[in-house]
């Protein structure tokens, strides 16, 4: 291999590893844990969520992001050389995963541009007393199907904006880049969602927006697609099995301690998570009460939840504005630390294989990126596409190859001992038999679960 400084100077590298941590927490934390994990859990279970939540997350998802991790700090290399120095012959695992997260920044950007823009909108309150005629008629232009000369206008400059800051990001690189990045924003994002949490809280309604969210429902833990939830939940939220934690060990100096730093990374986004799940149904217990109606029929997620919820909340509440401005100025730093994680799986990979500068790198990556992603957004609400691609990337393609990739790591290649020898040479608590288990069964047979039972609600 080649000495350390060399490659470090050639490949980037984090300056230590409290800068990887904040990194890798930078790319857990993203819209996941805002809107989708308090849906989610209420959803399924409520209070008794955390049952199966706990359970994927300890068997399954840290075991994973382990794999992850040892994959990509003792190969030292993109995700598709990672796997090719693990073996010959697995490359085009490591491509299948470059190819979701290029699917994945496309739309990813947008959903970032529409929330900067909504954080300016908060102030005057821009949506008036109809936020969803509001956001898809008059914002996003929804009915416009097709391409038109017209630009949706409300998108263009916040979306312009979002890739001059990511290209920016990247072309700075790995430490002055997504390093910098992470130890400024995500101290700042703690923070304003910790005031955001408080603020909501003090709102009328908070209370019983809480016990909708933690009444537990104990019949939920017989259901199989409660604990596949869990499971799908965990996988997604700790960004394991596409490519970006393989890709972020990489740029960690040898002699670091691994199986550390991805416990804390693994706490860390469970409880940012339930904060955000604190946060988000305090808001809709208030809304409910505004509304006289049961909190059920406020609760949602995704795209409602924040572009048509949160609307009506800063509407109603007190101080709205700044609840507006700390809910999506939060969307926006937690998506763009994860829009950089992915879109960084892109240029290493392309940097490892035609070994082409930083600066080639990122150009070659970001600016068709962005030109897709404006044509796409700018010129129709691109909401339809990003419904559906949203929906197989997230079920098939990141599942599928996380699934292929494990058993190909454990069973095809028989790789995990020389892993867990990699990861106990620094690391504590060191991983044994346990956590072999946990990788070459438990995750995968999550996982299958998961992926079966997604297949069957698309069938029927
Ligand atoms: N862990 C991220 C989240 O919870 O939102 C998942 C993710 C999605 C990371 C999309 C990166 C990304 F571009």
């Amino acid at each position: 291999a080649a000495g350390q400084p060399d490659e470090e100077s050639r490949r980037g590298a984090f300056s230590s590893r409290r800068v990887f941590i904040l990194a890798a927490i930078g790319s857990a934390v993203g819209l996941g844990n805002i809107w989708r994990f308090p849906y989610v859990a209420y959803e399924n279970g409520g209070g008794a969520f955390v049952v199966p939540y706990l359970v994927a997350l300890l068997t399954a998802g840290i075991p994973f992001l382990l794999l992850d991790y040892a994959i990509g700090h003792r190969y030292r290399g993109s995700a598709p050389l990672s796997f090719a120095r693990l073996r010959r012959g697995t490359e085009g695992l490591g491509w299948w995963q470059v190819a979701i997260c290029f699917v994945i920044a496309v739309y990813y950007a947008a959903v970032i541009a529409w929330a900067l823009r909504y954080t300016f909108f908060s102030l005057d309150e821009a949506w008036g007393a109809d936020p969803e005629g509001f956001f898809f008629g008059e914002f996003l232009q929804a009915g416009d199907v097709e391409v038109t000369a017209d630009v949706v206008p409300g998108v263009l400059a916040p979306l312009a904006l979002v890739w001059v800051a990511v290209l920016a990001i990247m072309v700075l690189g790995v430490q002055r880049g997504i390093g910098v990045t992470s130890v400024v924003f995500i101290p700042v994002l703690v923070l304003a969602f910790l005031v955001l949490v408080v603020q909501a809280l003090l709102l009328p309604g908070a209370g019983a927006g809480l016990d909708a969210l933690f009444t537990p429902d104990w019949s939920a833990l017989t259901s199989a697609s409660v604990w596949a939830a869990a499971f799908g939940q965990i996988f997604f939220s700790l960004s394991v099995g596409f490519g970006i934690m393989i890709t972020y060990a990489s740029y960690v100096r040898r002699r670091e301690d691994m199986i550390g730093s991805g416990l804390v990374v693994g706490f860390s986004n469970s409880g940012f998570e339930l904060l955000a799940g604190i946060g988000v149904f305090a808001a809709l217990g208030f809304m409910a009460q505004a509304g006289g109606v049961p909190v059920g029929e406020v609760a949602s997620g995704g795209i409602g939840l924040a572009f048509i919820a949160f609307p009506t909340i800063i509407s109603e509440a007190p101080a709205g504005a700044l609840i507006g401005v700390l809910f999506f100025g939060s969307l926006v730093i937690a998506g763009l630390t994860s829009l950089v994680s992915v879109i960084e799986v892109v240029i290493s990979a392309v940097r490892d294989k035609f070994d082409t500068s930083r600066l080639t790198a990122t150009l070659v990556v970001v600016v068709p990126l962005s030109v897709l992603s404006l044509v796409m957004f700018s010129t129709t609400s691109g909401i339809y596409v990003l419904d559906v691609v949203d929906h197989f990337v997230n079920q098939y393609g990141i599942l599928v190859v996380a699934l292929v990739s494990m058993l190909v790591v454990a069973w095809a290649l028989r790789a995990l001992p020389g892993l867990g020898d990699h990861l106990n040479v620094h690391g504590r608590p060191r991983v044994g038999a346990g956590w072999r288990t946990l990788t070459s069964v438990v995750a995968p047979v999550g996982l299958a679960v998961v992926l079966v039972l997604a297949l069957r609600d698309d069938l029927t």
